[in-house]
């Protein structure tokens, strides 16, 4: 089995059996976007504690390439404190199922759920300031997540 049939077959597995796929009623924030080409959408639920993802989950619709992404993305960020989790890369989530050199067209698919994650920790960032922390740093810091 080639490296290309075996990262196949992981994000055929992950579409049909999603990690941490679900709602967490017990969120500190919740996000959701979509993907205005096709109509997926994604919802990240995270639980917050001492600065790290204590829990997240997603759920929503998408293809098997953006099922698989979000499944892995959520096992990265999932125990990451808030800074790591800000450094989570497109290539990160991407070179998990070898998908580095996805075409343009569904690079989209691939990074849906990190866009959420990334506007969800920017949300509860924003929540949550507390004293010398800089709004329009942060502010700034959001507007070049994407
Ligand atoms: Fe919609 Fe891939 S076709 S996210």
């Amino acid at each position: 089995m080639s490296n290309a049939d075996i990262y196949h077959e992981m994000i055929i597995d992950y579409s049909r059996n999603p990690v941490n796929y679900g709602k967490l009623e017990d969120h500190d924030v919740t996000y959701h976007d979509s993907n205005p080409l096709c109509g997926d959408s994604i919802d990240i639920d995270m639980k917050i504690d001492d600065n790290k993802v204590s829990d997240i989950k997603f759920h929503g619709k998408g293809c098997a390439i953006c099922m698989a992404c979000s499944s892995v993305l959520t096992e990265i960020a999932k125990g990451k404190d808030l800074d790591e989790v800000k450094n989570i890369s497109k290539n990160d989530v991407l070179s998990e199922l070898g998908l580095e050199n996805l075409q343009a067209v569904r690079i989209k698919c691939a990074l849906l759920s990190l866009k959420v994650l990334k506007y969800a920790l920017y949300s509860y960032l924003g929540k949550h300031l507390e004293g010398d922390q800089d709004v329009d740093k942060l502010k700034e810091e959001a507007a070049n997540l994407y």
